[in-house]
């Protein structure tokens, strides 16, 4: 890759960490202000920031045990990431040592000038000649945990944690498919089209697909150039929706005419596709506390052609409508840790402390749903997180908030756990192959 890639590759990381925005806006963004079209520029840009971080903890390894009296976390965040980006190169991509040291070790000196240069390829060099298999190996007879943090490249927590929950095997295998490709999903927009129609329409676009448990949505298998490009895309016939995601709307029943409310609406898959199974009819109020991702909200709606949202910039733990709802679509924010296929920056996003808080938050937004559904109302509660504690634990609290659990007939995907866990629904990377997902249905009494 070009220097000037590599440049930018660094440029982004460091912008995702200090913003803490998803890799996907970042990258569009820099797209954007650089005039950057190519898809194949786009296209390796793409996978070399996904794949560092993926393996991010692993290169922060290598790096750190050659480092003498610092870590790579109290380096300055560009030349890390610029550190990262050689050191992914040469240990993980199998680009030529020298090579990758030698654009690397050009772009520190450009940026921080000789003096941090030579630092650069000193620990570059260090980097070349260690082997990380022995020291790994040495790490296991340490700390076993840590050992297998390292090698699949996921946070201590979440190796603790699915270990405790799934079992050692089951963990290795979610964690070994949660660092491959991520898996897309297609869902028709019925206002415009349908999906044998959809389906054909790809097909003679070299898009392979295959039908889903779930009736308009088809899993991609392979495709030549990506589907953001296809017109039918750009005109909305289709969104790129997760699997797990999609089958939310299903289990809401929205039903023509119905008043619904979504509590925490943005980026929109949900509620957009709660207003095309009601075919523009009743109403659906969008709570989001992000202007910015409302505001793109009305953008995606008018591709779309979805016209029975409202959308309101509020706190979904307070929001109250004068009138209460038919229906309502929880999916909070939440520790997004069913995600890391598709987002790998948020593995390094969340910790124990973090994740307390956003509990905080869901539980707010339980009792707020509560006040505003009508009686016997339902409510879809959903997270891409597999903690116990976002979700059955939740749901245990909708409980003592005066909630019934439905039990929705789930026809296809897993239980979940605690007692409730025969009339919830969960999804996990490795079996389902979509994110590691969790779904409830309550109603109001
Ligand atoms: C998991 S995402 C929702 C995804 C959305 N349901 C979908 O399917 O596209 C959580 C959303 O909650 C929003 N959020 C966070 N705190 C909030 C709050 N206090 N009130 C309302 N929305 C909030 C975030 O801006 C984010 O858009």
């Amino acid at each position: 890759m070009q220097i000037i890639s590599q440049e930018l590759v660094a440029q982004i990381l460091s912008e995702i960490e200090k913003t803490g925005s998803s890799a996907k806006s970042i990258l569009e963004k820099k797209f954007k202000k650089m005039g950057i079209d190519d898809p194949k520029i786009r296209g390796l840009v793409h996978a070399y920031v996904f794949e560092i971080l993926k393996w991010r903890k692993k290169i922060d390894f290598i790096i750190n045990s050659v480092l003498k009296g610092s870590k790579i976390e109290d380096l300055d965040l560009l030349l890390a990431n610029i550190l990262r980006v050689g050191v992914y190169e040469m240990k993980l991509k199998g680009v030529n040592p020298a090579l990758a040291t030698d654009s690397a070790v050009r772009l520190v000196k450009k940026h921080y000038g000789l003096r941090r240069a030579k630092f650069a390829n000193a620990v570059l060099r260090f980097a070349e000649e260690f082997d990380e298999e022995k020291a790994l190996t040495k790490l296991k007879e340490k700390d076993r945990i840590e050992y297998l943090s390292v090698k699949f490249s996921h946070p201590h927590w979440y190796v603790e944690y699915t270990i405790d929950l799934l079992g050692y095997e089951n963990a290795i295998r979610l964690m070994i498919s949660n660092n491959k490709p991520q898996r897309y999903y297609v869902r028709v927009n019925q206002l415009k089209t349908d999906i044998d129609k959809l389906k054909e329409y790809l097909e003679e676009n070299n898009v392979k697909v295959a039908m889903t448990p779930i009736p308009d949505v088809l899993k991609v298998l392979e495709y030549e150039k990506p589907i953001t490009r296809l017109e039918w895309y750009k005109l909305g016939y289709f969104v790129i929706q997760d699997l797990a995601s999609a089958y939310v709307a299903h289990v809401l029943e929205p039903e023509r005419g119905d008043r619904i409310l979504d509590l925490a609406a943005a980026p929109g898959s949900k509620t957009f596709h709660v207003a095309h199974l009601m075919e523009n009819t009743g109403e659906i109020v969008a709570v989001d506390y992000s202007l910015e991702r409302l505001k793109r909200m009305r953008e995606k709606m008018k591709i779309l052609g979805i016209r029975n949202v409202k959308l309101i910039h509020a706190d979904g733990m307070k929001f109250k409508d004068k009138k209460e709802f038919d229906k309502i679509i929880l999916d909070p924010p939440c520790s997004s840790s069913g995600t890391y296929r598709q987002f790998p920056e948020v593995k390094w996003l969340f910790d124990e402390k973090k994740i307390k808080g956003v509990i905080k938050v869901q539980r707010a937004m339980l009792r707020n749903a509560y006040r505003n559904l009508r009686k016997e109302g339902e409510i879809t509660y959903s997270t891409c997180s597999i903690r116990v504690g976002e979700n059955e634990e939740n749901i245990k609290y909708a409980l003592s908030l005066g909630f019934e659990l439905v039990d929705y007939p789930f026809d296809w995907g897993e239980k979940g756990f605690t007692d409730i866990g025969d009339k919830v629904f969960r999804t996990f990377t490795h079996i389902n192959d979509c994110n590691s997902f969790f779904i409830a249905k309550l109603k109001k009494p």
